[in-house]
């Protein structure tokens, strides 16, 4: 079915259909802010968020946003605690916790990114955002019908055609199709399968002509001509990422916008390391030294807590060996200028 490229803005309501991508880790409200007043939708990733910090955010959004604005979860199955595959992890990163001086007996195991409940909805639902997307499927459908209940029109990312096809069936109100080159957790969650990822310019037709609601392009969109391809292809809209990594309004650190101006952006993998499931990131030594793929990284999101204070041991000494230099496959839109500025160069995508 032929998409009609005006049908997101309906559904959302917004100038343009132009998503800035949720990034947990390196944003929050100033970025948003940015881009809903540049006329695109601006999102709170909330993945990694205490009930404190989510509620300010949201505050924030609701007071100052123009226009509508998206808050961002994820929705994984928390896996069992695994003792010994955790200890396989630590031994995995003795060498780096030998060179940092550091013991891993004194590092606490523990999870990092909590899913989506309905302890979280209770602190959303006052503000009944605009838009609510998911990473990692939905959640369960009681849960999923209290998001719609309260107006939220709902967004989940697609790896597969399988996956578009399950979202609809599901609920979804519009879906993201996540090319393989994209920035960040991938957000496949019917399969582990690597080899069924697809890179966006195969997938985002084939999801189009599978199912009826808008589908959103992303990965690899850095540019006004980024976002005619897309639509070109049929997409109802585009979610960008990587592109607003530099830009003042987000947090990103200082080591990690450097990379993602230097030569080392041009090589990415998807690893395992920095949380259980396959991310993508710029290639730095820990991805190298253990393989980033490394089978000893515990179930998501469990591997992160053995590798915190290693990163933070090298960034205090300005070295980025452990560090999630999260990017996508095309960070050629990666610049150190406005947010505001940046949406209105990708909106002359739409023109
Ligand atoms: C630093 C970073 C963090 C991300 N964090 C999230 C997140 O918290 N939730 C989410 O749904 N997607 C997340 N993503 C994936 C994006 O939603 C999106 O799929 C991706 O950025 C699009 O590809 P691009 O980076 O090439 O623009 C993240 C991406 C990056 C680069």
């Amino acid at each position: 079915m032929t998409q009609h490229p005006h049908r997101l803005t309906d559904l959302i309501g917004s100038r343009h259909p132009l998503l800035q991508a949720p990034m947990a880790g390196a944003q929050g409200s100033p970025l948003a802010l940015a881009v809903c007043a540049a006329g695109g939708v601006g999102a709170l990733p909330a993945a990694m968020l205490a009930p404190d910090a989510l509620q300010a955010e949201l505050q924030t959004l609701h007071e100052r946003a123009e226009g509508p604005w998206n808050v961002n979860f994820f929705c994984h199955t928390p896996p069992e605690p695994d003792a010994a595959h955790e200890a396989r992890w630590r031994e995995a990163l003795q060498p780096f916790y030998d060179e940092a001086g550091l013991d891993p007996a004194d590092v606490p195991a523990g999870a990092g990114r909590v899913p989506f409940s309905h302890a979280v909805a209770d602190v959303v639902e006052p503000f009944a955002p605009p838009v609510v997307s998911f990473h990692f499927g939905l959640p369960a459908p009681d849960l999923l019908a209290r998001v719609k209940g309260w107006g939220s029109v709902v967004l989940s990312s697609a790896t597969t055609v399988e996956e578009a096809r399950w979202l609809q069936a599901h609920g979804a109100d519009a879906i993201i199709a996540q090319g393989l080159e994209a920035g960040g957790h991938r957000g496949m969650f019917l399969t582990h399968e690597l080899g069924t990822q697809v890179g966006t310019m195969a997938l985002l037709p084939q999801i189009v002509a599978a199912v009826q609601v808008p589908v959103i392009a992303a990965g690899g969109i850095a540019s006004a001509a980024g976002v005619r391809a897309a639509m070109a292809l049929g997409a109802a809209g585009v979610q960008v990422g990587t592109a607003y990594l530099c830009c003042p309004e987000a947090s990103t650190s200082t080591l990690h916008r450097s990379a993602l101006m230097s030569e080392a952006a041009r090589h990415t993998e998807l690893t395992t390391l920095f949380s259980g499931r396959p991310a993508r990131g710029i290639v730095n030594q820990l991805m190298r030294s253990l393989g980033p793929l490394n089978p000893a990284a515990p179930a998501f999101p469990l591997a992160t807590a053995a590798v915190a204070p290693l990163r933070a041991h090298f960034e205090a000494l300005g070295r980025t060996d452990c560090t999630p230099l999260w990017s996508g496959q095309n960070a050629s839109g990666c610049q150190a200028i406005a947010a505001g500025e940046l949406t209105a160069a990708l909106l002359r995508g739409f023109d």
